[in-house]
């Protein structure tokens, strides 16, 4: 029972990544776990497959600060205080060189992926703080860490995040806040047929064998894959990381 009695708040709940770290928090011992999306429908399917647990369904925007703060009232209101807060909703924009790149999908990516991820620090640390501390978590992506061609907001919005999660640890630590990144390769879920698609339009098959070639393990993550490390990250196993730069990519930037 690795986060035996902890709550804990998942942004981009309801997606694939969200949605099966909900899961294994559940399995491994959390007292709670809200789960924040904009999507009505994935709220609904989430509380389908999370039915029998103590989870709480919120629906908000991450860039919309009064949304941030509704969802932690709430989360506070309900549970009495928040040990994990997930910052993992993220959008992936278009596909698109820059110099056909829309200029509002780039400010939607940097709105959801840098902003949101801002303000669930800046409403989500007070509340942190008064349980005592507990563990920031964000995922980023191996495209915070090197360039790809075609998704310039995404890319430079997984790289901003770093800078976001290196100041959240410092200004956390003497709150007993951690704060860390986690830095998938691509995962095989929704996101993923989306930016295939993006890449080779009807032939997103093709997309998939050439990323899975750049992966030394020969495949991609699956949800369950990231969910261990946020596993790890949420629980006391790590209880001295912060500020780190966690990936789980099969060796992709090896
Ligand atoms: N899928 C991948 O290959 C991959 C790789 C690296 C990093 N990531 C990152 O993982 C995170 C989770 O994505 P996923 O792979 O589970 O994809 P996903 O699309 O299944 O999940 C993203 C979730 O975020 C929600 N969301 C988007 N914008 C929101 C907003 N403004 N407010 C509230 N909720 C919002 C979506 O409704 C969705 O449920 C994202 O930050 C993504 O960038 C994904």
């Amino acid at each position: 029972m690795e986060i035996k009695g902890k709550f804990a708040v998942i942004t981009g709940g309801s997606g694939g990544i969200g949605l099966e770290t909900a899961k294994l928090f559940f399995k491994e011992g959390a007292a709670g776990v809200a789960i924040v999306d904009y999507s009505k429908e994935g709220l609904q399917e989430a509380k389908e497959s999370l039915m029998g647990n103590n989870a709480l369904f919120i629906e908000a925007d991450v860039s919309k600060a009064e949304e941030v703060k509704k969802f932690i009232d709430e989360s506070m209101k309900a549970f009495g205080r928040i040990d994990v807060l997930f910052l993992n909703a993220g959008v992936e924009g278009v596909v698109k060189p820059m110099i056909e790149y829309p200029e509002e999908k780039f400010d939607q990516v940097i709105g959801v992926n840098v902003k949101g991820v801002w303000l669930g620090m800046k409403y989500g640390f007070p509340a942190l703080k008064q349980g005592g501390g507990g563990s920031v978590i964000i995922t980023s992506s191996v495209a915070g860490l090197r360039g790809t061609a075609q998704v310039s907001a995404y890319v430079a919005s997984k790289h901003a995040t770093i800078g976001l999660m290196r100041t959240g640890a410092l200004e956390g630590a003497p709150d007993n806040i951690r704060v860390n990144s986690i830095h998938p390769s691509p995962v095989d879920n929704r996101m993923m047929r989306s930016l295939e698609d993006g890449f080779a339009p009807g032939a997103g098959e093709a997309v998939k064998e050439g990323f899975t070639k750049m992966i030394p393990l020969g495949r991609y993550a699956d949800n369950d894959d990231i969910a261990q490390m946020a596993l790890f990250l949420a629980s006391d196993r790590s209880k001295f990381i912060t500020g780190a730069t966690m990936v789980v990519d099969g060796g992709f930037t090896a």
